[in-house]
């Protein structure tokens, strides 16, 4: 049985990076959960009372009593602490936290002597890899609104500085405030971190850069500010949902060397232009999502090396230029959204005929300054994948007027490198035979992030 559980733990850990690093996020978003406790066999887990009578900590158990006949007390035991199973030391801590916080939805009510640590609600099992020792592998409250005892925010530490066993901490939904403790570089085991929709200020917390296992990083909607750190691109993460913060300036330049496949960093106040390197990240970016923030500049035609990419949604920023003629070779994209900008030129041909948007996509670039659509375009006007209301197009409704698109013909800005909006990095798709089959596969996988947009946790 030890031998299996020991496995199991192990297996907890390369399902995570398993499923994190597979094709299909979403379902590893959805799936992971539940495996992580099948993995684990807590479903049919029998009885553990055995071990568990042993632990009983945290529950402060009282000394006995001097005897009344005695007349000289025994003399006092020695001053050696019983050394702590790591079980039964988190099981303090978790009885402590319990302690410090207001629980509304009563989610601990049975964290409490009669149950087993492991029984208590929002935490995962399982045995620490090379020992015999059961130890806590996974908190997870989400959603379950924790505050501190009067209606205030609860620290990080104190939790997430305490169990080093921890291979995932998801605390979506509550109020956790404060730095992110640095004892989780030293954790061994720590593949996930979801701090999203807490009360999280001040800069990118650096402690997660030297977390060393780090896969998936949910820090959407707090509040953190400044810029975003290079060192992040260069960690083997394979989510960052960065959304909805306060975070502002450039990204740096190295930012296509992140092997991630999702990246949200829609609704912060980033500015500048969108860094060349995204091409680098050709073998594994999937969705890509800038909507809302101050990006500018001309979008650099080293996009369209994406060819993994599914979506891309740059919509309401302050970007121009044409649509660099190299977006003809995003052979994967379903949803390309350049809504809201300063865009303007033709709609290219290449991006008309792309399958993925063919195929019940959405190509949105309402509210730019286009002047003009390519033939195969207006056939996904019809059909309504295309949207450019709001533009200059003649003979179109819903166009801006021709006051405003004159004026703002007069005060086109070139882009820095117009040559390079000319050039076709891939085989252009025009023609291929293979765009008209129904790309049926491709219909079947939803976008992930938009989900990100939502404040409540992604996991069912
Ligand atoms: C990936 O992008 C780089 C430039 O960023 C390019 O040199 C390389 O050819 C691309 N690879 C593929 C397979 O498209
Ligand atoms: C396309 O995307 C835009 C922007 O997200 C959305 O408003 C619109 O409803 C979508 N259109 C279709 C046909 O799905």
């Amino acid at each position: 049985m030890r031998k299996t559980k020991s496995l199991s733990f192990s297996f907890l850990a390369i399902t995570c990076f398993f499923l994190l690093h597979s094709q299909s996020i979403i379902q590893a978003l959805e799936h992971i959960a539940t495996s992580e406790y099948e993995a684990l066999g807590l479903a049919t887990e029998p009885k553990r009372e055995t071990l568990e009578i042993i632990i009983g900590g945290g529950g402060g158990g009282s000394a006995p009593a001097p005897s009344p006949e005695s007349s000289c007390p025994p003399p006092p035991p020695p001053p050696c602490p019983p050394t702590l199973s790591r079980l039964d030391r988190a099981r303090r801590v978790l009885l402590k936290f319990k302690s410090n916080i207001y629980d509304p939805t009563g989610y601990t009510s049975n964290w409490n002597e009669n149950t087993d640590t492991c029984n208590f609600h929002g935490i995962l099992c399982g045995i620490f890899p090379n020992t015999n020792d059961r130890a806590v592998a996974g908190l997870d409250f989400n959603q379950k609104k924790f505050q501190g005892k009067n209606c205030d925010t609860i620290p990080l530490k104190g939790i997430l500085d305490q169990i080093e066993e921890l291979t995932f901490f998801h605390v979506n939904s509550n109020s956790f405030y404060g730095s992110i403790p640095k004892e989780i570089t030293n954790y061994k085991y720590f593949y996930e971190l979801d701090l999203s929709n807490n009360k999280l200020v001040g800069e990118f917390p650096k402690e997660v850069l030297d977390s060393k296992q780090l896969v998936f990083l949910d820090l959407r909607f707090n509040q953190l500010t400044g810029s975003v750190p290079s060192q992040l691109f260069k960690k083997d993460l394979d989510v960052i949902f960065i959304n909805n913060n306060k975070f502002s300036q450039c990204l740096p330049e190295n930012f296509g060397s992140t092997p991630a496949r999702y990246l949200t960093f829609a609704h912060n106040n980033f500015v500048g232009e969108i860094p060349r390197s995204i091409g680098n990240a050709n073998k594994t970016l999937t969705e890509v999502l800038f909507l809302g923030n101050k990006f500018e500049g001309c979008l650099p035609y080293e996009i369209g090396y994406l060819k993994k990419a599914t979506v891309f949604d740059v919509s309401q920023n302050s970007l121009t230029g044409p649509i660099p003629a190299s977006f003809g070779c995003l052979e994967k994209i379903q949803f390309l959204n350049l809504a809201h900008n300063k865009f303007y030129g033709t709609v290219p041909e290449s991006v008309c005929v792309l399958s993925g948007i063919k195929n019940n996509g959405n190509l949105s670039l309402a509210g730019n300054y286009f002047t003009k659509l390519e033939p195969a375009c207006w056939s996904l006007l019809k059909s309504k994948i295309l949207d450019v209301s709001n533009n200059c197009i003649p003979g179109l409704p819903n166009q801006r007027s021709k006051q405003e698109c004159y004026e703002f013909q007069c005060k086109i800005k070139p882009c820095s490198n117009p040559q390079s909006l000319s050039y076709v990095p891939c085989k252009p798709h025009w023609g291929n035979k293979q765009n008209n089959a129904p790309a049926s596969q491709e219909m079947a996988t939803e976008p992930v992030t938009y989900k990100s947009l939502n404040p409540h946790r992604l996991r069912p």
